[in-house]
């Protein structure tokens, strides 16, 4: 796997290799099982992997959240070698130069845009550059996160991008929590409570209104704090997604409707 920081060190690469068809698998670090599927599947469909870990400063909901996430990309880049050609860490000043002053502001965002104010401003603004940056044929993102697909899939119509957004079922621990950087931080009497995410969505989904089933479930589960249920609508179909407080930690999960 080799390793770029700058646009023109990862366009110099491309074209040594003839890349071909290239697929952008975008992330912060912290990489988890669910990351490597985005990457098997990248990887699959025969394109050149370019995995981008970035922090992105902007989209965090707090400067303690950013100081916290977790940065080790010697273990990333150990984790994503046998699916990844190429990894592209670039610095702040890469993606954001001196004087940079564009934002998108996506106005579509859902529930979880109205839990985050500017979170997807900042997610959005992240995306173009990092595909301006990259230029893939192709970018794969999790259904886990279905709003922010949602919002990159608006994205990349009304700005006409010329790249494919392809989507990867959430990846489950065997207990059935999705994966997601944030488990590592639950206790393990929290992770056994986080369980009634799943549970509650998966058991939502035969109901005559899921969303009230879901919400209803998730209201009375022990140490579980309900931010809003709602229903995103994907081409994949309709996805049932929640976002919950257990504990510190923030968590999404989403199912999809029959
Ligand atoms: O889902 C994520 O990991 C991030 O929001 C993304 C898409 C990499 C943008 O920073």
């Amino acid at each position: 796997m080799e390793r770029a920081s700058t646009r023109v060190e990862l366009r110099r690469l491309l074209t040594e290799r003839g890349a071909g068809r290239v697929a952008l698998v975008p992330t912060l670090g912290a990489l988890h099982a669910g990351h490597l599927a985005l990457l098997e599947a990248a990887k699959a469909e025969g394109a050149t992997v370019v995995l981008s870990v970035f922090v992105n400063p902007i989209q965090f909901d707090s400067p303690r959240d950013l100081v916290r996430y977790p940065r080790r990309l010697a273990e990333d880049a150990r984790l994503a070698t046998p699916y990844t050609d190429l990894l592209f860490a670039p610095a702040i000043e890469e993606v954001y130069p001196p004087g940079y002053a564009t934002y998108l502001d996506p106005a579509d965002t859902g529930a979880e845009g109205r839990a985050r104010p500017g979170h997807f401003r900042g997610v959005a603004t992240v995306v173009l550059r990092l595909l301006r940056l990259v230029e893939p044929d192709v970018v794969y993102f999790g259904l886990k996160d279905a709003r922010q697909l949602a919002v990159v899939r608006r994205l990349v119509a009304d700005l006409a991008l010329p790249v494919t957004v392809r989507a990867v079922p959430v990846v489950r621990d065997p207990d059935g929590l999705a994966l997601s950087s944030r488990n590592e931080r639950l206790m393990p009497d929290e992770r056994e409570q986080a369980l009634e995410l799943p549970r509650a969505l998966l058991a939502a989904r035969d109901a005559s209104d899921p969303v009230a089933a879901a919400s209803r479930a998730l209201a009375v589960a022990p140490g579980v704090e309900l931010e809003y249920v709602e229903v995103v609508e994907l081409a994949e179909g309709s996805q049932l997604t929640a976002a919950v407080r257990v504990g510190a930690v923030r968590l999404l999960d989403a199912v999809p409707l029959a």
